[in-house]
């Protein structure tokens, strides 16, 4: 009689084997989607605004340094100092500043004596910054620096530090560039935690205000490098907080000073820009496509380049992006293009020679329109100068694009940047001036400003070292006809 139960009783005891080890199955499995994603527990700084309660009628505000020794007629201009920009961002925070930099170096630390006055607007920025902790406010900033003097002191006064190993994700750099406060004010532009941004050197950005609309993406890109801390790959997985809320194809429709504009937030390299994010890439492009009759560009660096180290030495290729898009501009729709770029210790003497390609496009064409000029100070330059223009935006007759990045290929493959793209339809634009009407009045200020030269009186070319293994082009060529 006792047979048969145990007979029975077998298969029920693998039965419930058999489900054990599925359960255990599962649970292994849910544990590697946990592990290679970004599922997170979020913790006291969730705030309850999402794309439903956000406020879109936002103040913007075009921020800009300009050295004290350049001479520009700052006069007609609407801009605030950024170094004012930015303190009125600390004077608003309650809550959260949220920081990324490529820099940190607002001061110096060295005896003052040895340093001019302009150390002094980046010295009062980080002091105020070792503050917030007493006033309740938390700063967060992320970076792949390591050993930094500046963050270590910001973290001894209760700042926290979210380390991305960018060497082992892209071998790149961190490199954008913005603020998110209260998740509700912004700031993005060239300008970073260098002292020289408040002093020595031309920045442009903007800052908006009561924004929580676009500042709630901005945030997501900030927590996409946050979740990113002391990983050595990128998740396959993302968590729906670090996705992009708006993309070129449903942007946010905001309104700035009373105008309406559409925004998104654009990131790179590729491989960060998780679901739905818009590529730097794309948004230089939409812009772009989408001018009518002029686009402006000014950027500290314009190279069509891909320069990479293999095996220990330097390969370029031919970087056709952004290249392509604007002779498509110039040829084949008769856009007026002027192009400002920085002439510097670290420009590359292959810039002239893809300037000249460009310029010669328009050579025995009618109605076709492409000027660049090159900015910097001295008339005689030298070997030795720093970046002078670290202006890194695009205005045109409809949008603005606002970067992190020069304009070299290598930037956009392997360093993180972040643009913001604003548009605004000139119905809407009749009536007051808006943030593009700023940006394109300060554009046209640097441009017929005696800094902008068509043609180069020199024999030198910048950091030829640099570049020996870049085929050496010939010197001289800015010859006005
Ligand atoms: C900060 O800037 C000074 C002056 O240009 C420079 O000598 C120093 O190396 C910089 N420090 C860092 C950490 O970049
Ligand atoms: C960054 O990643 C590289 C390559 O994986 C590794 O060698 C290095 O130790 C990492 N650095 C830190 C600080 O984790
Ligand atoms: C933002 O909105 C608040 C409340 O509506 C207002 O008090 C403040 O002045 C605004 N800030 C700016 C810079 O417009
Ligand atoms: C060039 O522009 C002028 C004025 O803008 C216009 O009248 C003319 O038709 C254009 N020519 C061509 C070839 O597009
Ligand atoms: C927006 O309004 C602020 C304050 O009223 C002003 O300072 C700023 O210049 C305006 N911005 C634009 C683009 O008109």
């Amino acid at each position: 009689m006792a047979e048969p139960a145990a007979q029975t009783q077998e298969p029920m005891k693998s039965q419930q084997k058999c489900i054990a080890i599925f359960a255990l199955l599962c649970c292994f499995a849910v544990l590697l989607a946990l592990l290679f994603s970004t599922v997170d527990v979020w913790g006291d700084d969730e705030d309850g605004i999402t794309e439903e309660n956000c406020n879109s009628q936002c103040r913007i505000v075009l921020v800009e340094n300009i050295p004290e020794d350049l001479t520009l007629s700052v006069d007609g201009t609407n801009h605030v100092p950024l170094s004012t920009g930015l303190h009125s961002l600390l004077d608003q925070a309650k809550r959260s500043v949220e920081i990324v930099s490529p820099v940190w170096n607002l001061t110096l630390w060295v005896p003052k004596t040895s340093w001019p006055n302009s150390a002094q607007q980046g010295e009062l920025l980080f002091q105020r910054m070792t503050q917030l902790k007493s006033q309740n406010v938390k700063l967060k900033v992320a970076s792949s620096l390591l050993g930094s003097v500046e963050l270590k002191k910001l973290a001894e006064h209760g700042a926290e530090h979210g380390y991305v190993n960018m060497s082992a994700l892209t071998k790149g750099g961190l490199h954008s560039n913005f603020w998110v406060v209260d998740r509700s004010h912004v700031y993005i532009g060239s300008g970073s935690m260098d002292w020289r941004s408040l002093s020595k050197r031309k920045e442009l950005g903007v800052i908006i205000y009561n924004c929580s609309c676009l500042a709630i993406d901005l945030h997501r890109v900030f927590s996409f490098y946050w979740q990113l801390q002391h990983r050595d790959y990128i998740p396959s997985i993302w968590s729906k907080r670090v996705t992009a809320i708006y993309s070129r194809d449903s942007p946010a429709y905001l309104l700035l000073n009373h105008t309406e504009a559409t925004v998104y937030v654009a990131t790179s390299p590729e491989l960060f820009c998780p679901k739905h994010r818009a590529m730097d890439i794309d948004a230089i492009q939409d812009v772009i496509q989408e001018a009518k009759s002029f686009i402006y560009i000014s950027v500290t660096d314009y190279l069509p380049l891909l320069i990479k180290t293999t095996t220990g030495s330097l390969v370029s290729r031919y970087w056709s992006s952004i290249d392509e898009m604007i002779r498509e501009a110039v040829v084949l729709r008769g856009v007026k293009v002027r192009m400002l770029i920085s002439y510097w210790k670290q420009t590359n003497p292959l810039t002239f020679t893809f300037i000249m390609s460009l310029k010669s496009l328009c050579l025995n064409m009618a109605n076709c329109s492409l000027e660049a000029k090159f900015f910097s100070s001295s008339e005689q330059m030298d070997d030795s100068q720093p970046v002078l223009n670290h202006n890194k935006y695009m205005v045109t007759d409809s949008a603005l694009y606002l970067g992190n990045h020069a304009w070299v290929g290598s930037e956009f493959a392997y360093n993180a940047g972040t643009g913001l793209v604003i548009k605004q339809k000139e119905a809407s634009r009749e009536r007051r001036s808006t943030i593009l009407d700023h940006v394109k009045a300060a554009f046209e200020r640097d441009w017929h400003s005696h800094y902008a030269k068509t043609h180069h009186a020199t024999n030198k070319t910048p950091d030829r070292n640099k570049y020996k293994h870049l085929r050496q082009p010939p010197v001289k060529m800015f010859k006005d006809k």
